[in-house]
């Protein structure tokens, strides 16, 4: 018997105790585990095993598996389906994480009242008592008579409940607050959380009821608990933004069933969270208008054109490296931007603290967005605001050079739609567009240069 070392935030084993975590390296992670058996001394261990072949490990050729096609529930909630890819599938297991107070309890308890009213529905609670949850669904306006909430955190009994109440969705609130009685560990620990989640997607798998499980972050913003938890459910939602802003976005970071490019936007307000249909109208009410340092910047999200506003500040520095700070854009595509520019237009950023950041906490991480960054780093460093009504898109190449997108069409049209009416775009797209959308002209850009001509400098 040897004992063992487990880490509680990524599941590693070790045989020595570590301060930290070789694998993560998170601190103060291991803990002693359950001494678990050796094998006997003498036994061979890498002996190979001959299996019998058994009734039920057959292979089937790929033509001959059927399915049924009405596998999915309309959750009622547009976003969301949007998100899931369609809907609920039967029998599937969907983990919805997001930081406290993000609004994960009340997303799902919104979705009770919505799904389809002849569907029984069991909401779990490790966390609030049944008078919470009720209050709580006064407040949004759910009154489904085929909800059931249950409070418990003991994992068989809620097997149990479900089995009996056989409901077409179950929710249960949180995953780490659940235990399965058969082992000593405290909730919330790898192998609570682990088994909790195997029971139930056990129960899933068998009976086509589609579990929605919540799953709290640890500091870095990731499912907290083993990464293998992640693994072994189907889809993995995230429900992000930030606390002090209304917006709420849900992101699938897995997902079996679909595409994980969608994103589903909400707002919350007094009575829950609204789905808001049009994001790019809400982006863009809130714009500063005739102030240097803005400008507006057109993100694909999966199929759906977001606009947003991609904010930057420039300031004298006065520390020996000058600070760079990105927040929804990304650091190194910051700092290969600011050099471009040095370089090629002759700008003196070194000399500057930067700032930069995308309105509405939407992230602007792919190359599109770069020529739209550039300009709002121009107009801050020269004080030259943007015009309004004009949007740039195109990626920007080390030697200044400004280079086609992809989704351009998307993009043109969703900024058309908005009143955009001056898109610079990249040389060679002017051509293929020009004609094409009355009362928006297009400018083309051929190298960083021509955007100094777009602030008129
Ligand atoms: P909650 O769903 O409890 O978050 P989570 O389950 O992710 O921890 O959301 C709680 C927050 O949402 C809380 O700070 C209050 C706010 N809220 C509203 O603003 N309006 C509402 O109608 C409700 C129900 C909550
Ligand atoms: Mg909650």
């Amino acid at each position: 018997m040897k004992s063992s070392f487990l880490c509680t935030n990524c599941g590693n084993i070790t045989s020595k105790w570590f301060g930290r975590c070789p694998e993560c390296g998170e601190w103060n992670t291991l803990e002693e585990q359950e001494q678990i058996p050796q094998p006997a001394k003498g036994i061979k261990q890498n002996k190979v095993k001959s299996f019998a072949p058994a009734e039920s490990s057959k292979a089937f050729k790929i033509r001959d598996i059927t399915y049924s096609n009405n596998l999915r529930i309309s959750t009622g909630i547009g976003e969301l389906d949007r998100v899931l890819g369609g809907g609920l599938v039967e029998g599937s297991v969907v983990l919805i994480s997001g930081e406290p107070g993000i609004g994960k309890s009340t997303l799902l308890l919104q979705l009770c009242q919505s799904i389809d009213a002849s569907a029984t529905l069991l909401y779990v609670t490790g966390e609030e008592s049944v008078s919470q949850i009720k209050l709580r669904a006064d407040r949004v306006g759910v009154d489904s008579e085929r909800l059931f909430v249950l409070n418990e955190t003991n994992i068989g009994r809620i097997i149990a409940e479900i089995k009996a109440v056989n409901p077409a969705v179950a929710i249960v609130d949180s995953i780490q607050t659940m235990f399965d009685e058969d082992y000593p560990s405290a909730p919330g620990t790898v192998t609570q959380v682990k088994q909790s989640a195997l029971h139930l997607i056990n129960i899933a798998k068998e009976s086509g009821i589609s579990i929605i499980l919540v799953g709290h972050v640890n500091k870095d913003g990731a499912v907290a608990g083993p990464k293998v938890l992640e693994h072994m459910v189907d889809a993995v939602l995230y429900f992000e933004g930030d606390k002090q802003q209304t917006y709420r976005i849900l992101r699938a970071v897995k997902n079996r069933y679909g595409s994980t490019n969608e994103i589903g936007v909400f707002e919350m307000g007094d009575a829950g969270l609204r789905e808001i249909e049009n994001p790019s109208e809400l982006m863009l009410e809130q714009r500063p208008k005739g102030v240097s340092g803005n400008c507006a910047v057109c993100i694909l999200e999966g199929t759906r054109p977001i606009i947003s506003d991609i904010q930057a500040l420039s300031t004298p520095t006065v520390f020996p490296s000058p600070r760079r700070m990105a927040s929804g854009f990304d650091y190194n595509r910051l700092s290969l931007l600011l050099a471009v520019l040095e370089k090629r237009l002759g700008l003196r950023f070194s000399t500057q603290d930067i700032y930069i950041n995308v309105a509405g906490g939407l992230k602007a991480d792919d190359t599109s967005c770069d020529a739209a960054a550039s300009l709002a780093l121009i107009s801050s460093l020269k004080d030259a605001p943007v015009p309004e009504n004009l949007m740039v898109i195109g990626e920007v190449g080390l030697s200044g050079e400004i280079r086609s997108v992809f989704g351009i069409e998307q993009r043109i049209n969703e900024a058309a739609r908005l009143g955009f009416t001056q898109i610079a775009l990249p040389f060679k797209a002017v051509g293929k567009c020009k004609g094409k959308y009355s009362g928006v002209e297009f400018i083309p850009v051929r190298s960083v240069f021509d955007l100094l001509k777009l602030l008129g400098i």
